[in-house]
């Protein structure tokens, strides 16, 4: 074969490659935050989750009640409230691991009556400290725990007997070398940084536009002390704590040398909350507008601003330089959806037209829905549009070229998340071709970002995921060591490339094939399938936990069918291409669109 390379025809994307977060698989709390207490604010409620409680992640002995009376914030309610003799101890995210000699920050408030002395302890004999409570109020208290050994254990703080003590906000932090204690896991830190990402989106995903308008999420809740902040259940079920939140964001960024790309709600929340999508009341317009306008300040604006004096309040006087604004995510276009997000648009656009505003393309990648995105996109002359992707790596082989086709005057592309959905190197060889094929159309596609990013093994709620951690081991995947590789050797201009010798893949294809489904969620195996009379073994098995394509055959296409049958041999489903339709194709669109559980059969012309 012989590899012509001719002359650079564009600059790539000087953004291209970058990351996004969502507190999805236990990303955040018990991942990427460096906090090694769960629950340390006795927030977690039955509302959120049914087998959560004000005590989860505590052990009690003796009289142990949660309080709400004269609370430390109306935002962190619930505190502990002990009679001596008793204790609390928390084992953290499945125990707390400590090595020896590495100190940690522990802090808490206390309330007691008289002058108090509680006994706290990790592990058994791992550290221990003393802390002296004065009456009056609550009062907060620090001392650092150098662990004598490495192990794992629980954080334990004993009250005497004859005292009482109301407890809340208990926290417990690895230190940096300079004793300042650690916002983000270190180890997973290192593992974002040699992505050498360009930019970060946060916070979602579906989490950032909620389940229900009243989770919703919104950045002023997020800021200030963390003991401060509002705190709730997040769209994947379970409690976020928000210790990090878009202070922390901004300061990761920074870190890690990216751009920020926060994502606020259209003033809609997600389609799939119950009773679908509702869209923010005309009352409440007015100010959410203002919130979005807000964010923008607190990033960039100087310290003579409302906002920009909060931020340096909280430690940061120089702006952060938003450059984007993410504006939606995944939803459904309706009149409400178009309402609410023009008016959002408009005022940015008014107030800050330094800002690129992203719209969103819908809740697929293909179809109706899709379309209905983009033809909005296009008629409001929305910048950039984020388009999400989680596909099989036959789909991505099979539309390496799907952005060649593309308007480049049309609104820019930032494929906000997508994946190969398969077993995992022949997914991260998929996702590498897929990658060349948004490198080589820089007039298009300006942002890409893999997802979903982290998650805590055992605790998956959608695969793959880039990076999967314990409590002191970090995995990374063979998708990871793609964007790696990409992320730090970055092609500067696109060239055309000349094959010479290489026998086309695509060809005439005719055969009867079988498709078994045996199970609508998670494996799709078709088995005997011919075609041109030879068995064709890939089609054998797909493990489709996210999806399978069986066939993508091209205008030659011939006389074509399918049949599929349950593995019992009911409910039989057969697809017929005819020969009258040169153009068609078929396509089995295994979509299982992570927890929605649905499965699309996408037929095209001619079937
Ligand atoms: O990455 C997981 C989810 O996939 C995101 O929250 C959402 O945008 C998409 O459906």
């Amino acid at each position: 074969i012989a590899v012509r390379v001719g002359a650079a025809t564009a600059d790539t994307a000087p953004d291209l490659w970058g990351l996004f977060i969502e507190d999805l698989n236990d990303a955040l709390d018990g991942g990427l935050n460096a906090e090694l207490i769960r629950n340390g604010d006795f927030e977690f409620d039955p509302s959120e989750r049914n087998d959560f409680h004000h005590l989860t992640g505590w052990a009690t002995e003796g009289p142990v009640q949660v309080r709400t009376g004269s609370p430390l914030h109306p935002n962190n309610r619930h505190y502990a409230s002990l009679i001596g003799p008793a204790a609390i101890a928390n084992s953290g995210w499945y125990g707390i691991s400590v090595t020896k000699g590495k100190r940690l920050r522990l802090s808490l408030f206390a309330r007691v009556t008289e002058q108090t002395r509680l006994a706290v302890t990790l592990g058994n004999g791992l550290a221990s400290t003393d802390l002296d409570v004065e009456p009056g109020g609550w009062h907060y208290l620090e001392a650092d725990l150098a662990p004598t050994a490495t192990g794992c254990g629980e954080l334990r703080i004993a009250v005497p007997a004859g005292a009482d003590a109301d407890l809340d906000a208990v926290t417990l932090r690895p230190l940096a070398d300079d004793g300042s204690p650690l916002t983000f896991r270190p180890d997973l830190l290192q593992a974002l940084k040699d992505l050498a990402p360009s930019f970060i989106r946060f916070p979602g995903g579906c989490l950032a536009h909620g389940y229900g308008l009243g989770n919703i999420y919104h950045w002023k809740d997020t800021i200030g002390p963390r003991w401060r902040r509002a705190q709730t259940r997040n769209i994947w079920a379970y409690h976020q704590s928000r210790q990090i939140g878009y202070g922390e964001y901004f300061e990761l960024c920074e870190a890690l040398g990216a751009t920020a790309i926060p994502i606020v709600a259209a003033g809609v929340c997600c389609q799939n909350s119950p009773g679908g999508q509702h869209a923010i009341p005309e009352s409440q317009m007015k100010d959410y507008i203002q919130d979005v306008l807000d964010l923008i300040e607190f990033a960039n604006g100087g310290p003579e601003t409302r906002w920009g004096a909060k931020r340096a309040e909280h430690g940061h006087p120089e702006p952060y330089g938003l450059r984007y604004l993410g504006l939606g995510n995944e939803d459904e276009i309706t009149d409400a959806f178009r309402n609410r997000y023009a008016r959002i648009e408009d005022a940015v656009r008014e107030a800050h037209p330094e800002i690129t505003v992203i719209g969103t393309s819908g809740p697929c990648t293909t179809g109706p829905d899709f379309e209905a995105g983009w033809q909005y996109a296009r008629e409001r002359g929305v910048a950039m549009v984020d388009e999400h992707g989680y596909q099989n790596p036959r789909w991505l082989h099979q539309n390496l070229d799907r952005y060649a086709a593309y308007d480049p005057d049309g609104p820019k592309v930032y494929l906000g998340e997508y994946a190969g959905c398969s077993s995992t190197v022949r997914s991260a060889l998929a996702e590498a071709a897929y990658m060349i094929g948004l490198e080589r159309n820089p007039d298009v596609v300006r942002l890409a970002s893999y997802a979903p990013l982290l998650a805590r093994v055992g605790h998956s709620q959608w695969t793959p995921d880039l990076i999967y951690f314990t409590a002191d081991e970090v995995r990374l995947t063979a998708s990871y060591y793609v964007q790696r590789a990409f992320g730090t050797e970055r092609g500067e201009r696109v060239r055309a490339v000349e094959l010479e010798g290489v026998v086309p893949w695509t060809r005439p294809v005719a055969g009867t094939g079988e498709a078994h489904v045996h199970s609508p969620r998670a494996t799709v195996a078709f088995s005997d399938v011919v075609f041109d009379g030879r068995p064709v073994p890939d089609y054998a098995t797909v493990p489709g936990i996210d999806g399978a394509v069986l066939a993508a055959i091209g205008p030659d296409a011939a006389d074509i069918e399918f049949t599929a049958v349950r593995r019992d041999g009911s409910d039989g489903f057969s697809l017929r291409l005819g020969p009258d339709d040169p153009s068609s194709s078929v396509k089995f669109n295994f979509c299982m669109g992570g927890n929605r559980n649905t499965v699309v059969f996408r037929r095209d012309d001619g079937i």
